[in-house]
């Protein structure tokens, strides 16, 4: 340990406490002995899970290239390399590992950023094992990347930088965005639901809002820059507003946000407690907001939801979803799910597939429970074994298939607007694109329609995407 400087330790206790919200407008200073260092130098960065790391990344790159780093394309031809971690799932965390194993090589500055870095018996194990991580930096810290970067190659010592209970939010941090037609813009970081399987709370913090006033000028800047699309970034983004000192709704920002004129506008994610039907009305007021709910079911037995503590029932979510398709019939509706929560019965599983029969969804993403240390549910003793979850986990992916097969249908010659996102990468001359409603579609087409709306008629379909041709 004698080459390991302890800046600060995570800790899961302290995570838990609510600390005031600060908001931080200094700007990120970079000295000159660093900027001399990075001459001629590069980066790679890793991204791992949610949008909120991919959002997190162009900050390390906007520090990064404020230092004076060149971007690489390959790692194998970087002199510094960030991995920025997922924690959500055991199987995000071992292809971290399987990385930083496969990482091991002389003259390169390893970071691991994220929030893998925010648990203590992770920590623990990295200062152990992994020798050749330089830098562990946790997500309150990013701001502190130029320091720590500078203490490491003066002190030629590994440094552990992660605070737990930290209450700030940090705005005018540099940033390079990866698109330059779509575009994150956080509102809040954090999450003060605690369900009882989730690491969240504890990897990022109790919830903080963003102040309105500094949402909406980020936003007016991307509108002024030409971007055609604006995913608004919450863990729970129906709580917004709800610790700010001038209460503030997140109805009243999407509405805000929606007069700017953006071309598209949506937003992640939503949470069914806290979520209001005053935010339906606000999406069909708007042409420009799509009509794209995510709403995370999890269960769809109450018993399990109770244990989850996700603090609604069926009956509550069912009827969000009846309400936003009376009022919306077009509208997308996606959602996750877990199975095999400790001790999940049959019959709790069959109601979570009597639910998904109700709901009709468009899409959705399923889990099997992963077992996090530290939240109460990994105290949980669980009889119910892999081999019945993975049975499962199999019969609801087939039933939403199925669903969502049926409801794609709905699509066919029909004629949509497509935002181009990029080239297909198994196909060059395959262009992949996402629908008004954030439907992704497939089609023939050079690679100039990147980044345009085009029009695209629906041929055929797929159970994850449509399958379609330009028209002029
Ligand atoms: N095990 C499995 N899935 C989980 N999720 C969150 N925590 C866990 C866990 N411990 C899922 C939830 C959440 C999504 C982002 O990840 O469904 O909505
Ligand atoms: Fe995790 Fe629940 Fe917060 Fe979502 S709402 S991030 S599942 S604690």
């Amino acid at each position: 340990m004698a080459n390991v400087i302890i800046h600060h330790c995570p800790s899961l206790k302290l995570a838990r406490e609510r600390k005031e919200t600060i908001t931080d407008y200094s700007l990120v200073k970079i000295s000159s002995f660093l900027s001399k260092y990075a001459k001629g130098k590069k980066y790679y960065i890793y991204t791992h899970g949610c949008q909120a790391n991919y959002r997190d990344s162009e900050i390390f790159k906007g520090i990064l290239t404020k230092i004076g780093f060149k971007e690489s394309k390959d790692a194998n031809h970087a002199n510094v390399i960030l991995i920025n971690t997922c924690a959500v799932r055991e199987n995000a965390e071992n292809k971290v590992l399987g990385e930083i194993g496969n990482l091991k090589k002389k003259d390169v500055t390893l970071i691991l950023a994220g929030c893998m870095a925010m648990e203590e018996v992770m920590v623990n194990e990295l200062i152990k094992t992994f020798h050749h991580v330089d830098i562990i930096l946790g997500t309150h810290d990013i701001a502190k990347l130029p320091n720590l970067l500078e203490e490491h190659l003066k002190k030629n010592k590994r440094i552990i930088e992660v605070n737990s209970g930290s209450g700030y939010i940090h705005e005018r941090l540099p940033s390079v965005r990866d698109s330059s037609f779509k575009a994150f813009v956080n509102i809040s970081y954090g999450c003060d639901k605690f369900c009882t399987y989730c690491i969240v709370p504890y990897t990022r913090g109790r919830e903080r809002s963003r102040d309105p006033k500094d949402i909406i000028n980020e936003c007016k800047e991307l509108v002024k820059q030409g971007y055609l699309e604006i995913t608004l970034l919450g863990q729970n983004v129906d709580s917004y507003g709800k610790d700010l000192k001038k209460k503030y709704s997140f109805a009243k920002l999407l509405d805000e946000i929606a007069k700017l004129k953006i071309h598209r506008l949506s937003f992640l994610t939503s949470h069914p407690y806290d979520f209001s039907l005053e935010i339906i009305d606000v999406m069909k007021k708007h042409k420009n907001i799509q009509p794209y709910l995510h709403l995370p079911l999890q269960s769809g037995d109450d018993k399990i939801l109770k244990l989850m503590g996700r603090k609604y029932d069926s009956k509550k979510y069912l009827s969000i979803i009846k309400v936003a398709r009376k009022k919306m019939p077009d509208l997308f509706i996606s959602t996750d799910i877990i199975v095999g929560f400790p001790n999940e019965s049959d019959t709790q599983f069959k109601n979570t597939l009597k639910m998904v029969k109700s709901a009709q969804y468009d899409g959705a993403f399923t889990f099997i429970y992963s077992k996090r240390s530290g939240t109460p549910a990994a105290k949980m003793v669980d009889k119910i074994s892999n081999q019945t979850k993975v049975k499962r986990f199999k019969e609801l992916t087939s039933l939403l298939n199925q669903i969502i097969e049926k409801n794609n249908k709905k699509y066919l010659n029909k004629t949509y607007e497509v935002l181009v996102d990029s080239v297909s990468k198994n196909n060059p001359k395959a262009l992949t694109g996402r629908m008004h409603n954030n439907k992704m579609i497939n089609f023939n087409g050079s690679q100039k329609y990147v980044g345009k709306l085009v029009k695209v008629k629906v041929t055929s379909t797929h159970i994850h995407y449509l399958i379609g041709e330009m028209v002029k």
